[in-house]
């Protein structure tokens, strides 16, 4: 018998998930440690445990609660993963993405991934949130490596894995949310799961790494890979190794995370009212390509 193949198996992730009716997804968001109980405001029309969807595992990094749901948050169909896959956990970089190439199967043309990071950027400060401008793959792995199993193209161009134009969607909802910017910075992905050195540290800076993490990458990969538009957003939980004095632990992650929750919580509110169609002009996408769930769903008529 051939093995499946991934695009198959994920085809069947899909075909489950479509099951239960609603809308297509236009967005996906991905909540890494720290940001799992934000998003309340989502009026969910389905959950599943990612045990139950075809091809996924359960979350074994103990804080991520590994729960998939569907609905509409701010005006937007969304499409919400609670808790992601590493590969620090054992799992392959193509394992790793499943639920990034899901969510583009669905239809999801935009993709937000968070994730709780080190602060290298020396104005950094705990509890700050950092929009990724660009990121330095050191894990090792990539998702498109070995067979192309249905997804294409195989050399798939990074120069603008994080797209301009939803920063600078990003940049208003932080004017609304926080009444200032947020920095902008490149993002540093290590195997993990073990912290960095304070030797890591100092390289990952010399090198342009401004907050450092152990996931990202290759979601934004399988991503570009397949087409949508990212926004990369990280929390700075901690100063890197070395940098803050303290003992690193995932503890400490998270509690900045629940400290920070109210903020986050109004931030991504107005992120997600504006994230609509033709966020991706700036990229040469016809806009009347995306593929929306609800035909009035804009801005107009909504209040801030
Ligand atoms: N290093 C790597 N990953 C992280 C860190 C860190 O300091 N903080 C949160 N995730």
């Amino acid at each position: 018998m051939t093995p499946q193949r991934e695009i198959d198996r994920l085809r069947e992730s899909a075909e489950f998930v479509r099951a239960a009716g609603g809308e297509a997804p236009e967005v996906a968001v991905v909540w890494g440690s720290g940001f799992g109980e934000l998003g309340s405001a989502l009026e969910v029309s389905a959950t599943w445990d990612y045990e139950e969807v075809p091809h996924f595992f359960s979350c074994s990094t103990g804080s991520h609660s590994g729960v998939l749901q569907l609905g509409r948050w701010a005006g937007r169909s969304a499409l919400v993963y609670r808790g992601r896959f590493h590969l620090y956990e054992g799992y392959s970089a193509k394992e790793v993405v499943r639920p990034v190439r899901l969510a583009s199967l669905l239809g999801a043309r935009t993709l937000v991934l968070t994730a709780a990071t080190g602060g290298i950027q020396p104005n950094l400060r705990v509890g700050d949130l950092l929009l990724l401008r660009d990121h330095l793959n050191f894990s090792g792995h990539n998702p498109l490596v070995g067979p192309a199993d249905g997804f294409e193209p195989r050399f798939v161009d990074l120069t603008h894995t994080y797209a301009e134009g939803l920063r600078a969607i990003a940049q208003e909802a932080a004017q609304q949310a926080f009444s200032g910017p947020l920095a902008e910075g490149v993002y540093g992905s290590l195997l993990g799961p073990s912290y960095e050195t304070p030797a890591e540290i100092r390289f990952l800076r010399a090198a342009g790494a401004d907050v450092v993490g152990m996931s990202v990458v290759m979601e934004a990969i399988a991503a570009r890979q397949a087409g949508m538009d990212v926004l990369g957003i990280a929390s700075i939980t901690n100063l890197a190794a070395g940098l803050g004095g303290g003992t690193l632990s995932h503890e400490e992650v998270l509690a900045v995370g629940r400290e920070q929750r109210q903020s986050h919580e109004h931030f991504f509110h107005h992120l997600l009212r504006r994230l609509g169609p033709g966020t991706d002009s700036d990229r040469g996408v016809d806009p009347s390509s995306i593929r929306l769930a609800d035909p009035k769903g804009n801005e107009q008529g909504e209040e801030e």
